[in-house]
This record gives C-alpha cells, sequence and structure tokens, in this order.
C-alpha cells in the first residue's frame, strides 16, 4: 500500500479533530493530569518539615491534614498549651528538635503567620504563647529546646527600644571654677580689700613691688589669663620706672657756706653755742681768754686727729673727742689726747644788717698763724 505525504492542511484537520474529541469527552487521565497541580502540597509545608519531604508515602496522601504543619502547630498554640512536637507523625520519624524548631521559627515570622488563619497576634502574645508551649513541652518530657523558638527569631519579632544617648560629661575644672559674677559680695570684698592695702602700702613706702603685688593679686582672683597679662604689664612699668629714675641721680644738698646766726648779744661772754652745730657743724664761741681780746669766733666741729666730731662739755669747760679722748680748750687750742694741732676757726664778720654771719669757705689755723687775721673772728667792744 502506498502512503501519500499529508499535506498541511491536512495535518492541521487531523489536529483540529483530536482537539474536539478531546473537548467532547476527557478521559479520565487527562482529568487526573489536569487536576495534579491543584492537590499539590502548599510550599511552607516541605519547607517547615524537611524530614517530611523524606517519606514521600506521607506528602502526597494528606498534605492538609498534617499535623506537623504550621497551621497545626499555631492552631495547637492559640488552643493554649497543646504539644504539638509530640502528636506529629514526623515527630515520631525523626528527632524532635530537629523537626518542630524551624516550624516554630516560621511561625514566629510575619510572613508565614499571614497564611494562617485566626485572629493576629501582637509580637508579646506570640512570645507568652511560645513560653506556654514551652512550659507544656517540659511537662510532657520534650527537650526545651523543642518549643522555644532561636533567640534571633525571638529579637525579630520583639521591638527593641533604642538605648537613651549617653549624658555628655562636663569637665570637672570647668564645672568647679565659679567665674567672677558668682563669687559674690564676699569675692569682691577681698579682692578690693588685698589691692587697696598693697596699693596703699606701695604710695606710703614708695616701694613699686607692693603696688606690683595688689595689681597681680587682683588679676589673680579675676582669672589666670588676667593675672598673665598684669605680670607682664607689671614687669614692664617696674623696668620703665627704673629706668626713669636712672635719669634723676640722687644729689647731695649741702647747705650754704654763708649763713647768719643773729645779733652778738645773742652769745654771752665765756659760754658755747651748739645751736649750730648739727646743722652747720660749728661753734659760737665768746670768750676773753685768748690772748686777754674779748672776741666770738666760730669753731668747726672737727677734731684734727681723725675727723671726728667732738663734745662741748659746759661743766669741765673743754671739747672733748669721744672717739680718742682727744680735748681742747674753749679757745679751741688742743691741750690732751693724740689730736696734733688745735681746731680750726671759719671766717665771721658782722653784716650790713649787723647780724653775725658764718663763711665756711674759709678755714684759719692757728699754728698757721691764721687767728690773727680780723675775719677770723669779731671783737667785742
Ligand atoms: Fe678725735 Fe681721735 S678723732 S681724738
Amino acid at each position: 500500500m502506498e502512503d501519500k505525504k499529508p499535506s498541511t492542511a491536512d495535518i492541521l484537520a487531523k489536529i483540529r479533530a483530536q482537539k474536539a474529541a478531546a473537548a467532547a469527552a476527557p478521559p479520565a487521565e487527562a482529568a487526573a493530569e489536569a487536576l495534579a497541580p491543584v492537590v499539590t502540597p502548599a510550599p511552607q509545608v516541605t519547607a517547615s518539615a524537611p524530614e517530611v519531604v523524606a517519606t514521600p508515602a506521607v506528602k502526597p496522601a494528606a498534605p492538609a491534614a498534617k499535623p506537623g504543619s504550621t497551621k497545626d502547630i499555631m492552631a495547637a498554640i492559640r488552643a493554649g498549651g497543646a504539644k504539638p512536637a509530640t502528636t506529629t507523625p514526623a515527630a515520631t520519624a525523626s528527632p524532635a528538635p530537629a523537626t518542630i524548631a524551624p516550624v516554630v521559627v516560621a511561625a514566629a515570622v510575619p510572613t508565614s503567620a499571614a497564611s494562617v488563619a485566626g485572629p493576629k497576634l501582637s509580637p508579646q502574645e506570640m512570645l507568652q504563647k511560645m513560653r506556654d508551649a514551652k512550659a507544656a513541652s517540659a511537662a510532657g518530657g520534650a527537650p526545651a529546646q523543642a518549643a522555644i523558638a532561636p533567640a534571633s527569631a525571638v529579637k525579630a519579632a520583639v521591638p527593641v527600644a533604642a538605648p537613651p544617648m549617653p549624658v555628655k560629661p562636663v569637665p570637672a575644672a570647668k564645672a568647679a571654677r565659679p567665674s567672677a559674677e558668682k563669687r559674690g559680695l564676699a569675692g569682691l570684698t577681698t579682692v578690693a580689700t588685698i589691692s587697696v592695702t598693697c596699693f596703699v602700702l606701695g604710695f606710703l613706702t614708695g616701694s613699686n613691688l607692693f603696688i606690683g603685688a595688689g595689681v597681680l593679686a587682683w588679676a589673680l582672683l579675676m582669672s589666670p589669663f588676667a593675672a598673665a597679662w598684669a605680670s607682664i604689664a607689671g614687669i614692664t612699668g617696674i623696668w620703665t620706672l627704673g629706668t626713669a629714675r636712672f635719669m634723676f641721680p640722687n644729689v647731695l644738698v649741702e647747705p650754704p657756706s654763708k649763713f647768719k646766726i643773729g645779733p652778738m648779744s645773742d652769745y654771752p661772754i665765756n659760754t658755747v653755742s651748739n645751736k649750730w652745730k648739727d646743722q652747720f657743724g660749728v661753734w659760737v664761741v665768746h670768750t676773753d681768754q685768748y690772748e686777754g681780746r674779748n672776741m666770738i669766733f666760730a669753731l668747726t666741729s672737727v677734731c684734727t686727729h681723725l675727723g671726728c666730731t667732738p663734745n662741748w662739755l659746759d661743766g669741765e669747760q673743754k671739747f672733748k673727742c669721744p672717739c680718742h679722748g682727744s680735748g681742747f680748750y674753749i679757745t679751741g687750742v688742743n691741750f690732751e689726747g693724740p689730736a696734733p694741732r688745735p681746731l680750726e676757726r671759719a671766717g665771721l664778720r658782722v653784716a650790713e644788717d649787723g647780724m653775725l654771719e658764718v663763711n665756711k669757705s674759709v678755714k684759719f689755723q692757728e699754728e698757721m698763724g691764721q687767728w690773727i687775721d680780723s675775719t677770723s673772728f669779731v671783737e667785742v667792744a
């Protein structure tokens, strides 16, 4: 029999006829193949129990009624204290911790809980339920870790409050150091007392040290920064004052060489006046014992031995040097002690106004024969 090669139109017609026959009376195998994907177990069941997948006889027979699924475990937890780990067939076929722990974790995850029917539990309620299940499992002899979710799963379900920010510590030195304003009246009084005291002492004694100490004490109580600047200013001021003082050296002011000592009547005969000794260094003598002449003259109060200042002893009527004991008569002539010659006279005259005037710029020595000079004495009539 010779086969004729079918055309494209014949092939299409045959395919349409087969589809029409299949639509009119579907065979039992086709119906079974069409329904097979519908009765396939849920994906979460196989993921939640690896041991169940390893048992093919149980999985296709009744996947919805599997007692170890997430749905059954959650229903048991809501029912209050059931022990799902001990009632599942998978749990009897394999160790409990390996079978139940993944299931409970899946129940704690919100995505798995959303696929389970029933009221939605808060994380706290879920945690409490897990604790109850753990207690029930412990009472029934099951291992504790069978009903306890891993710590990471519980942490994911329970919201954790953020810890408070630590308080920034305040530096002790800054906190302990009060400002100048906070010291109050006592601090201001102390500052004023120290400063005024030092300033007064400085002005009274003329010492710049007290003034500088007062400024430094005031600045120290104000702030260390002010103290540093006050120290610099004080040192600069002292240096400036020292320089200025150097420009005005000490000057020895001597008394004038000519001075008036009053009228002749102020000096009685045979007396020695000490009135001008301290100020001008002369005695005024009125005597008639030198060459029998009544005269007034001025003796310089300098010992001719080594320059000490003798004293007039009125009771002994002599000048006595305290250094080496030289003695001089009222006329000034030496008579005892180491003094080699008589005391010296200063110039004396009667001024235009009738007053006696002493001139210390000239000296008259007896051993030199100068006492006979008329300018070395005033003769009293
Ligand atoms: Fe006057 Fe020596 S100084 S006795």
